[in-house]
């Protein structure tokens, strides 16, 4: 426990939490593709998470994520007050050497990034009426496209996946920091194995809002479908 809580063990703690939170990361956006395919394999794709080991295993795989979230942000929280602790007084002059703006923004992104979750789970997951007026239980194809036809939700999922792509960007560099990855002459690759991953996902997912707005992805029959295939819903 007293390793845990040193500068060390709070650092490979919020590196392992990081990877499993990184992971479902790739995954969600991987599987949010079969958007693209349309509404029967969007739909079947959801209904398959929820149905996941008799719906046991998706319990557990939402056990896992909430305990690494709570762990990555406890560990974030405990790192800062050890720094501040280590210098009450702020420097007078700051001379940054190897600091990036992602690494200078990760407590901003990271908090963006936790009121983004809680917004996308009212979302798309239990679907609050004032959140998502056109929300339908059970059909998360129409949800998706409904929801993304509002330009200043869009709009807001496009700026949080902006906070997301910094938050990742130096979190993936500084992961292999930890596990000990760092030398001068290969710093470079670090640093482009990092944005490689990070834009591979901001292009996934800031693609959704997009494709929706653009009418690349929508309901079949009218264009801006919000009641037309749910008639009653949203009012
Ligand atoms: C534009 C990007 C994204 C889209 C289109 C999207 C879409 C969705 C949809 C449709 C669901 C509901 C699935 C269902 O219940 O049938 C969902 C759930 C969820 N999303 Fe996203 N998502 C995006 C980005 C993210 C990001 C960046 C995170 C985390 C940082 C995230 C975390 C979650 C979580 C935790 C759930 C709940 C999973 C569960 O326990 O059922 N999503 N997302």
């Amino acid at each position: 426990m007293a390793f845990l809580r040193s500068s060390l063990g709070l650092k490979i703690v919020m590196a392992l939490t990081g990877v499993i939170l990184f992971g479902f990361v790739i995954g969600h956006m991987l599987g949010n593709l079969q958007v693209y395919l349309g509404p029967e394999a969007f739909n079947a794709y959801a209904a398959s998470l929820r149905a996941l080991g008799h719906g046991t295993l998706l319990w557990v795989a939402r056990g896992g994520l909430l305990i690494a979230a709570l762990l990555h942000i406890w560990s974030a929280w405990r790192l800062t007050l050890i720094n501040n602790a280590a210098r009450p007084v702020g420097y007078r002059e700051v001379e940054r050497r190897e600091s990036t703006y992602a690494s200078r923004t990760m407590r901003w992104s990271g908090v963006i990034v936790l009121l983004f979750i809680v917004y996308h789970l009212m979302h798309f997951t239990f679907g609050v009426h004032a959140v998502h007026p056109y929300f339908v239980h059970g059909d998360a194809y129409h949800n998706f496209v409904t929801g993304f036809q509002s330009p200043l939700v869009s709009g807001f999922y496009v700026l949080a996946m902006l906070a997301l792509g910094l938050h990742l960007y130096h979190g993936a560099w500084s992961f292999m920091q930890t596990l000990g990855l760092s030398h001068p002459r290969y710093n470079h690759l670090r640093y482009a194995f990092a944005g490689f991953i990070t834009l591979l996902i901001l292009a996934g997912n800031i693609s959704f809002p997009v494709a929706v707005l653009t009418g690349l992805v929508r309901e079949q029959g009218s264009a801006d479908t919000r009641t037309a295939a749910h008639p009653g819903v949203g009012r």
